[in-house]
């Protein structure tokens, strides 16, 4: 059986999806916080399951029979090591051949803002001695898509990542590689480095939202402080406004510019594009 948790979100789902293309419902376990919101898969079969990470109790029954578990990292941003630790514990406990995670790119250096829960919960799973393939994704070209949204309405997209690259790719890709880890061979003990084919720079960003578009879009860099005070004028909470400035100084930086095809090879064709993803979510 292979366990998927948090299926009710929008990489959980997409990994569920691929899944169902690749083995039967009857093997596939949707872990979730509400099973009311995977009634969907329960109606094609999947089995769904309760599994909380504030609640090592529905973790223990969630994970029965499991062979291997997709461990999705959860969204609540600072309470996220100890829930992890729940899950890896819950895993071990199963006896799983092997479980993945969905890490950040080059946890173990990057200075981004998100990379310490993920290096400690990269540690953990390595401590718990479990069979484990780290899955370090890059950023999704859907972070972009409110970014564009908001640039073809102003006609201005700000920032502070000069001209660094971002190597993204869509969501589906990185549920591709989750999928093809959990339902393959060889991926013992792994740790891949997924990102996008291609980088763009926030200057192509804005010339690809004028593209999909066919509304003109510029990109503004500002210095990092005069983003935040833009950032906050825009009415963008204080916590956030400390997340982007970062996520932007780590991208001018470099860190999230790798291009090394790992995640191409994994699944097997080229990444999405980002003009595909933008001109999906807002072309005309
Ligand atoms: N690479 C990137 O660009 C990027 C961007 C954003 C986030 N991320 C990371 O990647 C993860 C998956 O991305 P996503 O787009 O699928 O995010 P998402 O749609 O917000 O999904 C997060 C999932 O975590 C589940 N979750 C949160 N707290 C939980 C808990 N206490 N117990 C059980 N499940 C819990 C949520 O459950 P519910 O369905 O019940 O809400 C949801 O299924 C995120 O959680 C975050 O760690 C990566």
């Amino acid at each position: 059986m292979i366990v998927v948790t948090g299926a009710t979100g929008q990489l959980g789902r997409l990994v569920v999806e691929d899944l169902l293309t690749r083995v039967p419902a009857g093997q596939i376990v949707a872990a979730v916080r509400t099973p009311e919101k995977a009634s969907d898969l329960a109606e094609r079969g999947v089995k769904v399951r309760e599994a909380d990470y504030d609640r090592p109790q529905t973790l223990t029954s969630a994970f029965e029979g499991a062979e291997k578990v997709l461990l999705i990292s959860g969204s609540e941003v600072g309470r996220r090591v100890p829930q992890h630790q729940a899950v890896i514990d819950a895993a071990r406990q199963a006896g799983v051949s092997l479980l993945a995670y969905t890490s950040v790119l080059h946890a173990d250096t990057s200075t981004l803002p998100v990379a310490p829960e993920h290096r400690a919960t990269e540690e953990a799973i390595k401590a718990s001695g479990l069979t484990y393939s780290l899955l370090r994704n890059g950023w999704y070209n859907e972070n972009y898509i409110p970014t564009a949204q908001q640039g073809a309405a102003a006609g201005t997209i700000i920032g502070s990542a000069r001209d660094g690259r971002i190597a993204a790719a869509s969501r589906a890709d990185y549920a591709a590689a989750a999928a093809v880890v959990l339902t393959g061979d060889g991926h013992a003990d792994t740790v891949y480095e997924l990102s996008g084919d291609t980088a763009f720079t926030m200057a192509d960003l804005a010339a690809d939202t004028a593209a999909v578009t066919g509304v003109p879009v510029v990109y503004q860099d500002l210095p990092a402080d005069a983003h935040a005070k833009a950032l906050t004028e825009a009415g963008v909470p204080e916590e956030f406004v400390q997340m982007l400035v970062a996520i932007d100084a780590g991208t001018a930086d470099g860190q999230l510019a790798d291009t090394t095809g790992e995640l191409s090879r994994l699944i097997g064709r080229p990444t999405t594009p980002l003009r595909a993803t933008l001109a999906a979510a807002l072309g005309n």
